[in-house]
């Protein structure tokens, strides 16, 4: 019989990287191979803003022929089956794109903000926008002109939806963290608050995370094979 849990989900770029999307710190990541100080600093896009905007503009344009693949497919199902038990997921993503969304998965909490989603400096407006970001666009709620940028949260910014996510982690009764590095806080310490909280926590990962100590439990491969493995065995396949 299949218990109902409420299961806490951080997902990191791991659980993207096998629909085409770069991480950030492996050898081909984003930050190997770009200054992470001039593309996601509030100091960096005041400097060059135009060179911020092409940035995020690239990766909305390989985002769009993205597509979910099995991990995040596998985590929409057992959104969708254990909420049917009585049980609950949430989803916290430190991921900005919307595969999670693509494969069916209904709340997703997007703790570092949304790549699809620009952003009015001037009034704070936001709207979804799937194209290129550029000093020409026009704020539609302040009618402002040059004031747009990604609705990302930058380092040295406030992640987003804290309170909803401590409330999460106080309810739930497992953690797991599937492909992110444990190297980015407040993200990174969820797990150690999960223990305090005497969660159960397990890690899904192609390699030990900076934080794997931190885990009862370690699933070691490929998230399109490990993470529909675990969800079976959460689901009692
Ligand atoms: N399956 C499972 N895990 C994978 C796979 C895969 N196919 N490919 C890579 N990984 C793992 C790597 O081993 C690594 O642990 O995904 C993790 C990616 O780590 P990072 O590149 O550091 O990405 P992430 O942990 O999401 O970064 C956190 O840092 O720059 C900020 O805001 C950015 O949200 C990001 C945050």
């Amino acid at each position: 019989m299949v218990q109902p849990l409420n299961i806490f989900v951080l997902t990191g770029a791991g659980v993207s990287a096998e629909s085409g999307l770069k991480t950030f710190r492996d050898s081909d990541g984003l930050w190997t191979h770009n200054d992470l100080a001039e593309l996601a600093t509030p100091e960096g896009f005041a400097r060059n803003p135009a060179r911020v905007r092409e940035f995020y503009s690239a990766r909305r344009k390989i985002l769009e022929i993205a597509a979910p693949n099995k991990a995040h497919l596998a985590l929409a199902r057992l959104e969708k089956e254990m909420t049917a038990l009585g049980g609950s997921v949430f989803l916290c993503t430190q991921n900005v794109d919307d595969l999670h969304e693509k494969a069916g998965h209904r709340r997703v909490v997007h703790m570092h903000g949304e790549l699809t989603v620009t952003r009015c400096t001037m009034c704070s407006g936001r709207w979804t926008d799937r194209g290129p970001l550029t000093a020409a666009q026009v704020c539609p709620e302040c009618g402002t002109v040059g004031t747009t940028r990604p609705h990302v949260v930058w380092f040295g910014e406030m992640p987003m939806f804290m309170d909803q996510i401590e409330q999460a982690l106080e309810e739930a009764d497992l953690f797991v963290a599937i492909g992110t590095s444990g190297s980015v806080y407040p993200a990174a310490g969820f797990v150690a608050e999960a223990r305090a909280l005497g969660i159960p926590t397990c890690e899904i990962n192609v390699t030990r995370s900076d934080n794997t100590h931190a885990f009862d439990r370690r699933l070691y491969g490929p998230a399109t094979e490990k993470v529909g493995q675990w969800v079976g065995e959460v689901l009692g396949d």
